[in-house]
């Protein structure tokens, strides 16, 4: 399939229904690897797909023009997702890599690059490829070192690459054409959680910069091309760096007979009723990409974890781990709860975490609870959760 985006400008990229697993985000909704051709006096791909695709990629290639007439490719950034296909691919056109230096050099590091011409390029350098020129404009850590975008000046199209991405295939290329607009800002804010999130001080920056230029079109490398709502993704962007938050709480737990979670619910109950509004999400079935577009911008995180072996539940260190990384704004507040049966080890270690990222922590006895909780405790929890949305932190 090919999608003409306007005259010379084409979607050719791969739509991966299939994939469920990205480095640890799970794409419940599949992905796409998008690659666009611009056909001028000089023929340019922008990115390519991962390594498995590069049938795809030729097929629609091929249905355009002879691959051999591509020039350059420009590589935007080198993770394999976009470049597991250049080795073929060079090979293959015989075209130059476009590129900037950290981004030569991450290739470098990840691919026999012998034999490959290289034109390297710096921030705000222009190509021109005949009637029009290519403007490159570095985005360094947003969300690896070697990121850059590219804008097609006379054409006002941004190649946005990672940054105002989701994780969605979709027959659908366009944002007009999407029904539920809510859901693709909802992908959108889960993508910006899950690869964005560490870098977003960096984003407002950008913004400034892009808000410079004239956007017709916003081609990312994953999901659909913004074209009605280029303004809204670009204020949505600025807002989820903003580090401000609504008035939500996000309860986190696993459990092992269910005490934990009859915790969470009570607590959860009494936040309700406090006016707060509430997630809870088991983690033994939940994907962590899921929790952290909510946690984003919640003002409370509620953690709840069982002991096991005197220490923390596997399943909630892996996601204290995640989360840690991502680094969620600090001034939030941060709630550790959790059922043990002789020696309780598992809130200290969710506190710590929180400590760390800047959270406020608030204790109380009705916290933790030995075995099964009893009707009287999870009043307590309850009354807790009723307290804790009324408190002024
Ligand atoms: Fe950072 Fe879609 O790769």
């Amino acid at each position: 399939m090919v999608v003409k985006i306007k005259d010379g400008i084409y979607w050719i990229g791969a739509i991966d229904w299939d994939v469920r697993e990205f480095h640890g985000y799970e794409t419940l909704n599949g992905s796409t690897y998008n690659v666009y051709l611009i056909r001028d006096e000089k023929n340019v791909l922008i990115d390519a797909t991962k390594g498995y695709l590069f049938q795809e990629l030729m097929l629609n290639l091929k249905s355009l023009i002879d691959p051999k007439e591509i020039d350059y490719i420009v590589v935007n950034h080198g993770e394999m997702d976009h470049t597991g296909s250049l080795e073929k691919l060079v090979k293959y056109t015989g075209a130059k890599v476009v590129t900037n230096e950290r981004c030569r050099e991450h290739l470098e590091l990840q691919y026999n690059t012998e034999g490959w011409e290289f034109i390297t390029v710096d921030d705000k350098e222009e190509l021109e490829i005949g009637s029009r020129r290519l403007k490159f404009i570095k985005t360094p850590m947003l969300h690896w070192p070697d990121n850059m975008v590219t804008y097609a000046v006379e054409d006002k199209v941004l190649f946005s690459n990672d940054a105002f991405g989701q994780h969605l295939a979709s027959s659908e290329r366009f944002d007009y054409q999407f029904k539920d607009l809510e859901l693709l800002f909802e992908e959108t804010k889960e993508y910006f959680a899950n690869i964005l999130l560490p870098y977003r001080m960096l984003v407002p920056g950008v913004l400034e910069t892009l808000k410079k230029l004239e956007i017709d079109y916003i081609c990312p490398s994953h999901g659909v091309i913004w074209k009605e709502h280029v303004g809204e993704v670009l204020e949505r962007y600025l807002e989820w760096s903003s580090d401000r938050y609504v008035n939500r709480a996000v309860i986190v737990y696993d459990t092992m007979y269910n005490s934990t979670k009859k915790m969470a619910h009570r607590i959860g109950e009494g936040l309700m009723d406090g006016g707060v509004q509430v997630k809870i999400y088991n983690l033994s079935n939940t994907p962590m990409n899921k929790i952290m577009r909510d946690i984003l911008d919640a003002k409370y995180v509620l953690i709840g974890s069982p002991t096991l072996n005197s220490n923390i539940y596997p399943s909630v260190a892996k996601f204290l781990a995640y989360m840690e990384g991502l680094k969620p704004a600090d001034k939030k507040i941060g709630v550790a709860f959790g059922s043990y049966g002789w020696m309780e080890m598992a809130t200290g270690v969710i506190k710590s975490t929180f400590e760390r990222l800047g959270f406020k922590v608030v204790e109380e006895d009705c916290l933790t609870c030995r075995f099964v909780p009893k009707e009287e405790h999870l009043s307590r929890c309850y009354e807790f959760g009723k307290r804790l949305a009324q408190m002024d932190l």
